[in-house]
């Protein structure tokens, strides 16, 4: 089948968070099945792309009642036999110090929603499929649905959405979202949610199909503290709503080889793993001996950060030493720099996004903290388990499909101190019975979330799309 994924994030290109790591896996796992793929993806300025993509040219993109021209450029990426060709959308908006952040981020991404159906025209791409992700794609789903001037060969593909996490929405005013997306002025109320704008609610009311990234999730999104308003949406989508849980790159994310650590090592053979710990201890002066609990984390109100830090004196009292790596909300930020200065020899880390040491943790730690509110699917217990750490985490979404309690991790009920205290407790006494704390991290390590079943799932999906549509000769309008 043609493929056309859109997203804001793919690695190594770009990346905030897992998005990136999904979108940097899905499609070659997809292409090496056979599959053509092409993925779009914006051309921001601090794109990390080595080579710099081919420019194939300008492209002039209908757009908020006039015409904005975007450039375009393209790189092929090797996927087994095949290749997966990435598109990337240049334009002033996204040559900007950071991806997301603005007071116009909608606007931006109406303008790369809107642009896809011309780049890809313009790059002969007909897709069978369009399967865009999260908000930022979101219009075209609508496009492909309602817009009168898209370009004829882009045809009329299925349209997929799927959901990373849903409370990131896209808002803006109702009439700008159908102006910008040159639809008929008729559909802004539908596409609006409680009359406001909402690029997120625009993709799921008119996409063919939607899915998120673990069955769990798929259920809580149903409930108002998890849907973020967009509870009925999700309700009213019934069976085309599904979950389909995410995979790891098992190549990406491999202690065996993995430039950044100390020493290699793979779940047959751990002596690796105990270099990579002395290794993070040296670095942030760490007492030796004590068992590490990591954190590796945006910090954002989803991540229940702030219960890590409510529950820093009872790790410490357990015997932990912490070693953290985040950045997001300036609270969280500053409690964990007084925790690094309050607590010498014990707690360390930094704060701010590095790939080198978020590596060095998963890998030299003993178990990561995952203390998530909500976790669409986590892609962060998933590399810990593969370096040999246990998580200690949440009871939701992703977390509580990949993570089987006291087999390959520890789970925890309520969202409250007291709950991550007592599942780190647990951890703390079974790390202290070296022959139940080995048996946990190789089963850990042994756990296989590789893509092919993602891939299978969602070939399936857009099997069954393909059976409903309208034949050559007409039948559906
Ligand atoms: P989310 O996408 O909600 O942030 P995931 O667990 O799905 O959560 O994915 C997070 C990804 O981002 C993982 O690859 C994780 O290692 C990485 N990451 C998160 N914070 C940092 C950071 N401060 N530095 C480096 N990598 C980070
Ligand atoms: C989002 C979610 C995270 C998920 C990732 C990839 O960022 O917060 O749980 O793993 O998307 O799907």
């Amino acid at each position: 089948m043609q493929l056309l994924h859109a997203t804001a994030e793919a690695a190594p290109f770009a990346k905030t968070g897992g998005l990136a790591d999904v979108l940097g896996a899905l499609p070659t796992a997809q292409a090496a099945a056979g599959h053509a793929v092409l993925v779009v993806h914006p051309w921001y300025a601090t794109l990390r792309a080595d080579p710099a993509p081919y420019w194939i040219g300008d492209v002039a993109v209908p757009f908020d009642g006039g015409e904005v021209t975007v450039g375009v450029g393209t790189l092929d990426v090797p996927a087994g036999d095949g290749v997966v060709r990435f598109a990337f959308v240049g334009h002033d908006d996204f040559r900007r110090d950071a991806l997301y952040g603005y007071p116009d981020d909608a606007r931006r991404f109406a303008l790369f929603a809107r642009a896809i159906p011309e780049v890809a025209a313009r790059l002969g791409f007909v897709p069978d499929v369009v399967h865009v992700h999260d908000w930022h794609a979101a219009l075209v789903p609508a496009l492909v649905r309602h817009a009168a001037h898209l370009p004829t060969v882009f045809g009329r593909p299925a349209t997929v959405v799927t959901v990373h996490n849903a409370q990131y929405q896209g808002h803006a005013d109702a009439a700008d979202v159908v102006r910008w997306g040159r639809l008929p002025g008729a559909l802004a109320a539908d596409l609006a949610l409680r009359g406001r704008g909402n690029l997120l609610h625009a993709g799921l009311v008119t996409a063919d199909r939607a899915t998120t990234v673990s069955p769990t999730y798929a259920h809580e999104l149903l409930d108002p503290a998890i849907g973020y308003g967009l509870e009925g949406t999700f309700a009213a989508l019934g069976d085309r709503l599904s979950g389909i849980l995410n995979g790891l790159d098992d190549v990406a994310f491999d202690p065996a080889h993995d430039p950044a650590l100390a020493a290699p090592f793979d779940a047959d053979d751990l002596t690796g793993k105990a270099r990579c710990t002395s290794a993070l201890e040296s670095e942030f002066g760490l007492e030796a001996g004590r068992p590490i609990l990591g954190v590796v984390s945006r910090f954002a109100d989803q991540k229940g950060i702030d219960l890590l830090f409510g529950a820093l004196p009872d790790l410490l009292e357990q015997g932990w030493n912490l070693v953290v790596l985040g950045a997001g909300a300036p609270d969280l930020e500053a409690a964990a720099a007084r925790a690094f200065a309050d607590h010498p020899g014990r707690v360390g880390g930094r704060v701010g996004y590095d790939d080198g040491l978020a590596r060095r943790i998963y890998a030299g730690a003993d178990a990561l903290a995952v203390p998530s509110r909500f976790e669409p699917c986590g892609l962060a217990q998933l590399i810990a388990m593969r370096y040999a750490t246990v998580p200690v985490a949440r009871a939701t979404g992703g977390l509580a499909d990949t993570i089987d309690d006291g087999r390959t991790g520890f789970l925890f009920g309520p969202a409250t101190v007291v709950g991550l205290v007592e599942a780190a407790d647990r951890a703390r006494r079974t790390h202290a019975d070296r022959l139940a704390w080995s048996a946990l991290r190789s089963a850990a390590a042994r756990e296989r979330f590789g893509w092919a079943r993602a891939v299978a799932s969602y070939d399936a999906l857009y099997l069954a799309l393909q059976a409903e549509r309208p034949s050559p000769q007409g039948g559906r309008p």
